[in-house]
């Protein structure tokens, strides 16, 4: 019989954190175990080998403290590492265990937002590359042109903590200029990198007023209450007692600072070291 252990949440940095705090208030009663990779963030810039390499290995990290479940709370590990985990990994490593990641749970409800089905993703240069939103969204509504647009000052602003400060406006302008100069008919526009939720409130004033902003963690959340409740198996084995742990590849000083900025509260981490 498998013990039951906490939900895994992985991220490379402090993004995975604006998931994981809508994931915790819808359900409460799981134990959450949350690794940030701070010491090798941002992922973005890097090439597929290497966000594979250290997906794999937190993956492998979170399995080893007991997860049977494990949320990819970051879209470039999504696009990047995701597939290769899921078909090649797992059957080897642990058959029984899951992994998910955020991007699936994003497209498949685009289709209900937007009217002009003109759509714009912001992400990463390492998800944009990977054309995994454009990919995803023609599977589930080919009538929806997807506009993509690479914001990589955006994850080093909200990793150094300069997301509300005056040099953040600079680059937020830019990029959706940038965006919205390819398709004025976008209407909805999907924040594809858990950290851009933090640069949600500049985000919107350079926008035009109509245009509508998705964030993934109400999103994902509400997918993983669906995904839980379609597989009482995995369910069973998400141990219940309300508690989260915190685990970060670099400074747990510098984390429990920025981490409380994210979740509101005091937040009490660990080293742990990831290489194998
Ligand atoms: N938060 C991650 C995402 O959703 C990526 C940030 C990074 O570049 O490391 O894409």
């Amino acid at each position: 019989m498998t013990t039951p252990a906490p939900i895994g949440i992985f991220d490379s940095g402090y993004g995975g954190l604006t998931v994981f705090r809508e994931i915790r208030a819808k359900l409460p009663q799981y134990d959450y175990i949350y690794l940030g990779d701070n010491a090798r963030a941002p992922y973005g810039p890097r090439d597929f080998e290497t966000i594979y390499h250290y997906t794999l290995e937190c993956v492998q990290q979170l399995f080893d403290m007991g997860c049977q479940l494990v949320i990819l709370a970051c879209n470039t590990a999504s696009a990047k590492a995701l597939r290769t985990i899921q078909q090649q990994d797992l059957p080897r490593l642990a058959p029984h265990r899951r992994v998910l990641g955020v991007i699936r749970p994003t497209t498949e409800i685009l289709g209900h937002y937007t009217k002009t089905r003109h759509v714009g993703v912001l992400a990463t240069r390492g998800t944009v590359v990977s054309q995994s939103y454009v990919i995803e969204i023609q599977k589930f509504f080919p009538d929806i042109q997807v506009f993509q647009q690479a914001c990589p000052m955006w994850v080093p602003l909200v990793e150094n903590n300069e997301h509300e400060g005056p040099g953040a406006d600079y680059f937020v302008e830019k990029y959706l200029q940038e965006l919205m100069a390819r398709s004025s008919d976008i209407d909805t526009i999907v924040l594809g990198c858990t950290h851009y939720p933090l640069l949600e409130k500049k985000i919107r004033q350079y926008l035009p007023e109509h245009v509508q902003l998705l964030s993934q963690g109400g999103i994902v959340s509400g997918s993983l209450i669906d995904y839980l409740n379609r597989h009482p198996e995995i369910d069973a084995v998400c141990a219940k007692g309300g508690q989260t742990q915190y685990f970060t590849t670099e400074s747990p000083e510098d984390f429990d600072f920025k981490a409380a900025i994210f979740m509101g509260e005091k937040v009490r981490s660990k080293r742990v070291t990831v290489e194998r």
